[in-house]
């Protein structure tokens, strides 16, 4: 019955993470995807959201552990935005792209046999819309969120002419902080070593950086995570009218929205699923402090230039991030208080259903 509803037949999602092919009607689509050329999914109300290069699409991004889950969950929470879980492969296949151009003699390989920029292009951008648009459930604009595929913003952007990204910007003494006390496995990076660290957050951000100037202001914004901390409404306020998405008061209650139907669904698997889940509180903003070997401290601004050109006092331990706004203040002192409330909560919602993944570490994957 269903199948009789949809015109061109590609793939048909029906409500939240359900799909099914529409059987009987294989032989149809060659010729019928010929004639229209249109790939969409249909939603559980029989909305149909065609998807193509065209397509407004949003990439957010940044170093790990720069609070781009948290972006992604305030984006998902709007009524008009679906930006779920990371998908891993995209930026590896981003990744091997850049990989095969750095080898000429690959190049030269590919040339030959046919694969020319176009022909690699399309076929790397039809991965991508597929992975973003049948991942997770539809919606007028979709989202992209994994991390390192800021470092390809502008090949991205070549790619989808109309797509937007969101770089989220963080203090890199925190990011990297973070990245040692939690134990996050990032290609590249040595968990024993603040110094090495830095180092690789100060390459990895730099590339990301000049990806986002060479797409322009006009594409490509800004997040200083400490920022959409502190005063959430008035930078979700800018991140909605830079992507052209109406205001919707639901990005500044995405902790309301987890995994409720049409809200923000989150792995189980991701290291910030524990954390997203609360409300936007400032806990995290200076946690490093006290944390950084004296000598990394002492020659901070040489082992981390881009903290300074990113607006970070390198000197400053802390620097002044500034005050919450009440909301948040009020936030970071319920979640201070209830820490054993906000465990219990993580453990049955991530924990108790997470699937059987004995001992494998998730590894992110940073060149
Ligand atoms: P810490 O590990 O310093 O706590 P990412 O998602 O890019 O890996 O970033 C993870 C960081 O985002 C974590 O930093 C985490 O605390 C922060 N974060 C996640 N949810 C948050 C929330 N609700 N409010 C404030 N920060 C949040």
């Amino acid at each position: 019955m269903r199948a009789a509803l949809v015109p061109s037949p590609v793939v048909v999602i029906t409500g939240k993470l359900m799909r099914s092919h529409v059987p009987g009607m294989v032989a149809s689509i060659p010729h019928r995807r010929q004639l229209s050329g249109k790939r969409f999914v249909v939603g559980a109300d029989q909305r149909v959201f065609p998807y193509d290069r065209q397509m407004p699409l949003i990439f957010v991004g940044g170093v790990p552990r720069s609070g781009t889950t948290l972006m992604r969950a305030m984006l998902d929470a709007h009524p008009e935005v679906r930006c779920g879980q990371e998908t891993r492969v995209i930026p590896r296949i981003l990744q091997m792209r850049s990989h095969w151009l750095k080898s000429q003699k690959e190049s030269v390989r590919l040339e030959e046999a046919g694969l020319s920029k176009e022909v690699l292009d399309s076929a790397i951008a039809a991965f991508c819309l597929e992975v973003i648009a049948r991942h997770g459930e539809p919606a007028p604009r979709l989202c992209n969120k994994d991390p390192l595929t800021l470092k390809s913003a502008a090949y991205l952007a070549e790619l989808f002419p109309n797509a937007k990204f969101i770089f989220m910007l963080r203090d890199g003494r925190a990011t990297v902080h973070s990245i040692i006390s939690r134990k996050v496995t990032i290609t590249g990076f040595d968990l024993s070593s603040y110094r090495q660290c830095l180092g690789k957050w100060n390459a990895a951000v730099q590339v990301m950086h000049g990806q986002c100037r060479e797409v322009g202001p006009a594409r490509c914004l800004m997040v200083p995570y400490e920022q959409l901390v502190l005063h959430p409404r008035l930078w979700m306020a800018r991140v909605l009218a830079f992507l052209d998405v109406p205001w919707n008061e639901s990005v500044l209650h995405h902790d309301q929205l987890i995994n409720k139907p049409g809200g923000v669904v989150l792995s189980r698997v991701e290291r910030s699923s524990d954390q997203v889940m609360k409300p936007v509180n400032a806990e995290a903003l200076s946690k490093w402090v006290g944390q950084i070997p004296e000598d990394v401290v002492r020659d901070m601004a040489a082992v981390a230039p881009m903290l300074a050109v990113l607006g970070y006092d390198p000197a400053a331990n802390p620097p002044a991030y500034g005050r919450p706004d009440a909301a948040v203040a009020d936030n970071t002192e319920r979640v201070r208080a209830q820490r054993r409330l906000w465990e219990q909560r993580a453990l049955s919602l991530l924990s108790l259903q997470r699937p059987a993944l004995p001992g494998v570490p998730v590894t992110t994957h940073a060149s």
